[in-house]
Formats: structure tokens, sequence, C-alpha cells
């Protein structure tokens, strides 16, 4: 029930909802992970159980997999689908150009090629995530295992060369292990504060060896719908230039409050 939710959760929600206005049905599409990516494909999957909406999902995750599964959406991969019409996923940060930091929940490489494999992405998100500079959330940089300490290092000198004011770098840890993605790989959490020019960073993070890829989304948003904790959402789109602001019914239904607070 609505008055059972935090704010937090009541902005994730409703910008989980708002975004599904997007899909139509026969759509292929590309389905975030974190948690509020996790309503998104609750209420997609209610949406495919209760309307016959027909769409196929093509999951970010092994995480988004499962809950697809779990809640009825057909999914499939990338490789079979090769395209996409949609892509609704969170986001860690976004900016006024809409360009992100994403993957604070481990899944930024199947993410951005997901995100860039779709004609449309579209970012569900909360106040909380806008930012003028990104940077203030650690930026995630996905590495292979072998000669990670020496790809860090490269990663540290690299910064010395770019306008930011951090430079420290930490290995994601899941309790005493470090944290490995579904791909194999591990992640470096860099501290960088502010990162004045993301579209040369990127580049300068992508040429290192051992460097599989960052977590900047640039030019890759066409729209961002920001949910409030009082139920209404702000609808931003990069191409129309639009602004659009909106209240969202939030209703109980099946088990759509169950247990996803965490993605
Ligand atoms: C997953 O790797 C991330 O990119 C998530 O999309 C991002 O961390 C947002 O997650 P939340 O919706 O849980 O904040």
């Amino acid at each position: 029930m609505v008055s059972d939710l935090s704010p937090i959760d009541t902005a994730k929600f409703v910008s989980a909802k708002r975004a599904l206005d997007f899909v139509e049905s026969g759509m292929r599409l590309g389905l975030g992970t974190g948690s509020t990516a996790a309503w998104m494909v609750r209420i997609l999957g209610e949406m495919v159980r209760e309307d016959g909406l027909r769409v196929v999902g093509v999951p970010t995750s092994d995480r988004t997999a499962q809950l697809a599964r779990e809640v009825g959406i057909p999914i499939s991969t990338l490789d079979e689908v090769k395209w996409l019409d949609l892509t609704i996923d969170g986001a860690d940060e976004f900016d006024h150009n809409l360009n992100l930091i994403k993957g604070g929940g481990g899944a930024l490489l199947q993410e951005k090629i997901v995100a860039t494999a779709s004609d449309r992405m579209v970012v569900i998100t909360d106040t909380s995530k806008e930012v003028e500079f990104l940077g203030a959330f650690p930026l995630p940089v996905e590495v292979v295992c072998f000669g990670w300490e020496t790809t860090k290092a490269l990663i540290e000198e690299a910064l010395m060369n770019v306008d930011v004011m951090g430079r420290s770098g930490t290995l994601r840890m899941n309790g005493e292990r470090p944290f490995v993605t579904d791909e194999g790989h591990y992640i470096l959490d860099f501290h960088l504060h502010r990162i004045a020019r993301p579209r040369k960073l990127s580049l300068i993070l992508n040429q290192i060896p051992g460097v599989v890829e960052n977590g900047l989304f640039l030019d890759v948003c066409d729209t961002v719908v920001i949910g409030h904790g009082d139920g209404h959402v702000e609808v931003r789109d990069i191409n129309s230039g639009t602004i659009e602001h909106e209240q969202i019914d939030v209703i109980e239904r099946d088990n759509l409050f169950v247990d996803i607070s965490d993605g």
C-alpha cells in the first residue's frame, strides 16, 4: 500500500511506472538492473500477466533475468534479438545533459551494451541522483582480474592528466572477497568527486589495457523520469527538450510490493 512505502521507494516506484508508458506491444526491451529497475520489472510483469502485453525482455544481469522469469516476462538474449526498441534502467547519477554514472550494482558492462543497442534509453531515477557535475558517486571501472593492481596503478597515473578532484581507486568487495561481475571481472571504484570532462576521461580509461568498460554513459540516455517522494514525476527529454510533470497513482496490486526493495 502506498502508506507502506518510504518516500524513496515511492519515488522509485512512480518513476518506473511512468517509464512503462513508453512501452508498446511487440517491443523488444532492455531490462535494467538495480532497485529502481526491479520495480520496473515487477510492474512490467504485471502488465504481461494481467493485461496481455506482448514484449520480449533482454536482461542486463543474472539477477534481473531471474526476476523477469519470476514475474512472467518472456526473456531473450541480445544475440537473439540483435537490436532493442527501448531500454529502461536506473542510474547512480545524471547531469543536465542526461549523461550518467552507472555501475553501482556492478552490471555496467551489460547495461552499456544493451543501452547502446537500443533505439531509446529511458532512465528511471529519483531526485537524489541529479548532479551538476558527475563524480560525487565513485566511478565504477570494470577490469579483468589478471593484473588488476597494475591496471589500477595505470588508471591512477592516467587520472593525473584529467580534470578531476580525486584519484584514489578501491577494489569493490563482496564480504571478504572481491566482487565479481556477471562477466567474471572485478570492479574498481574511483573517487573523483568532480569530473569536468567526462568524454575525455571515458576515452582515456578505455584505452588502458585491462580496462573492460567504465561507468560513464555519455550521449546514451534520451529521457529521464525523475520520481519524487510525494508520488509525482518529472519527465525530461533530451531530444525534444520538454519537461513534463505528472502525478502517478500508487495502487497496490498482487505481490508488487513484496520483497523487491534492494533489486
Ligand atoms: C547497476 O549496475 C547500476 O547501474 C544501477 O542501474 C544503478 O546503480 C542504480 O541502481 P538503483 O536503482 O538501485 O539506485
